[in-house]
Parts: C-alpha cells; sequence; structure tokens
C-alpha cells in the first residue's frame, strides 16, 4: 500500500498552494474529497459481479491508484482470486479483505478513507452484506445478462436500492449489459426494458461475452494484463471503468 503523501488529491494541493485563498481552499476540498465506493451488485448470482469487480479494481490499481476490494459474498470467489493473483505475479496491486454483514459496513466506512477507491463485490443473494454494501456506497454498478430471467431480477434490486436511498440518498444504481451477444435482437430488446427501470440509470457500455475474462481469471489476471489482449474486452472494461469511477 502506497502511502498517503503520494496520493493524487494530496498531490494537488501540493500544485496550486501559491496560488490565491480560493485556489488552497478547493484545494483542500479535493484533497479532502472521500474515496469513491463501488458495489457490483445483483440478486442474481452467475451475472458476472466478480469478474467485473476484480477487472475493475485491477484496472484502477493499474492506473495509479490505491485500491481495496472487499469480498462481502460467503463464497469468497475474490479473495481467492486475490491469492492466485499473489501467487503467479508476486503481488496482487491492491489490498483485499472479506467483510460480511454489519462488519462490512463499519470496517468499509472506517477503511474507505485509507484508499482512493473502494470496489465491494457481493453474493448473488438478498443479504445482510448487500443491503449493508448499499448504505455506504456512491455507485452501485448492477451486471445484468440480456436475457429474462436476469431482467426479471431487476425490480428486486431496484427495490432495494429504493430502501438504501432512505439512508443514503446520494446512491447511484447504474445497470449495464453482461457477457451480451456479439449479434441479434436480445441486447436491444434487453437494453429497451432496462431503461425503464425505475430509479436506476441504464449505461449503454454493454461487456461483450468474451472468452478473455475466465481466461485471464483464470491466470489470476484481468483482460488488460492478458497476453495476447483482447482488444474489445481492454476497450469495454476500459469505457466502462471511465463512466464508473467518476
Ligand atoms: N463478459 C464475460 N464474458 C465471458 N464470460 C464471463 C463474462 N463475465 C462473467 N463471465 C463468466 O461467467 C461466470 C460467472 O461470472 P461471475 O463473475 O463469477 O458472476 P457472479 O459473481 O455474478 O456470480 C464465470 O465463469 C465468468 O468467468
Ligand atoms: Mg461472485
Amino acid at each position: 500500500m502506497r502511502r498517503a503523501a503520494s496520493r493524487p488529491g494530496i498531490h494537488r494541493v501540493a500544485c496550486v498552494y501559491r496560488l490565491d485563498g480560493r485556489a488552497i481552499l478547493t484545494a483542500i476540498l479535493m484533497a479532502s474529497e472521500r474515496s469513491m465506493i463501488l458495489v457490483v451488485g445483483n440478486t442474481k448470482g452467475g451475472v458476472g459481479k466478480t469478474t467485473l469487480a476484480i477487472n475493475l479494481a485491477i484496472a484502477r490499481a493499474l492506473s495509479g491508484r490505491d485500491v481495496l476490494l472487499v469480498d462481502g459474498d460467503e463464497q469468497g470467489t475474490a479473495i481467492s482470486f486475490t491469492e492466485l493473483r499473489t501467487e503467479q505475479l508476486g503481488a496482487a496491486g491492491y489490498t483485499a479483505v472479506a467483510l460480511h454483514g454489519a462488519a462490512l459496513r463499519t470496517q468499509t466506512r472506517q477503511l474507505a478513507p485509507k484508499y482512493s477507491d473502494v470496489v465491494i463485490d457481493v453474493g448473488g443473494r438478498d443479504t445482510g452484506s448487500l443491503r449493508a454494501a448499499l448504505t455506504v456506497a456512491d455507485t452501485l454498478l448492477i451486471p445484468v445478462q440480456p436475457r429474462s430471467f436476469d431482467l426479471w431480477a431487476i425490480d428486486n434490486i431496484a427495490a432495494l436500492v429504493k430502501e438504501a436511498r432512505e439512508i443514503n440518498e446520494r446512491l447511484r444504481a447504474i445497470i449495464i449489459l453482461n457477457a451480451a451477444d456479439a449479434q441479434g435482437s436480445d441486447n436491444d430488446a434487453a437494453a429497451e426494458s432496462l431503461g425503464e427501470a425505475d430509479g436506476l440509470e441504464y449505461l449503454p457500455l454493454p461487456v461483450g461475452r468474451r472468452k478473455a475474462f475466465p481466461n485471464a481469471a483464470a491466470l489470476g489476471r484481468s483482460v488488460l494484463e492478458q497476453s495476447p489482449r483482447d482488444q474489445k474486452a481492454v476497450q469495454e472494461l476500459a469505457a466502462l471503468t471511465k463512466a464508473v469511477f467518476v
């Protein structure tokens, strides 16, 4: 883990310090900005939550951010992946912890200021961990596969988001298609029905069904670190990272 002094927010303060009082105030506000907490969640299993959580965490870590990956799923896939990654690469490049239930909320609150980004992977059910995560998150990313059973589960997560907003009113909730078909009308039909989801924002940045994701994960890597690179997977991940971490 890098020291706080090298974090980008702190660095910006040093750059504008010699300007006027307003610039200094702006800089202090920027430096004290909270870290961004992203939850990748859906009450549905097998939609690509863990896959996207690890790829997003690594994408941010590779761009120099100090990342905390929280595994909120009892199955512990994100932790197992991190262990494999550490074996394969010598170091994960981010910090990973397993937290569940109420501890996920309290510990994430405590740990978040020490990191620039926090990515939380939660299980595929309506669990205490998912609810706890939604109360501390800035953004919920909901991966959905363009198939009817997955689309029906959206009402479920929309209800949880609505409930979480009673405590956490600034929660941004975005849906994307994951493992989207290369062709066919399913994607368009899914996008149209997702566009109507209550209180959720549909982001038209689908991630395709690409072998690069499981292949890279099996080697403890993100699609960004795979060789040869799947350029489409890399581009889709880059576009998603940019849209999610604002
Ligand atoms: N975009 C994708 N393209 C191809 N396979 C994917 C993609 N996203 C996820 N998968 C695969 O789908 C399966 C379920 O993904 P996972 O991330 O474990 O889902 P969840 O965490 O929601 O249960 C895994 O085998 C994973 O490799
Ligand atoms: Mg998972």
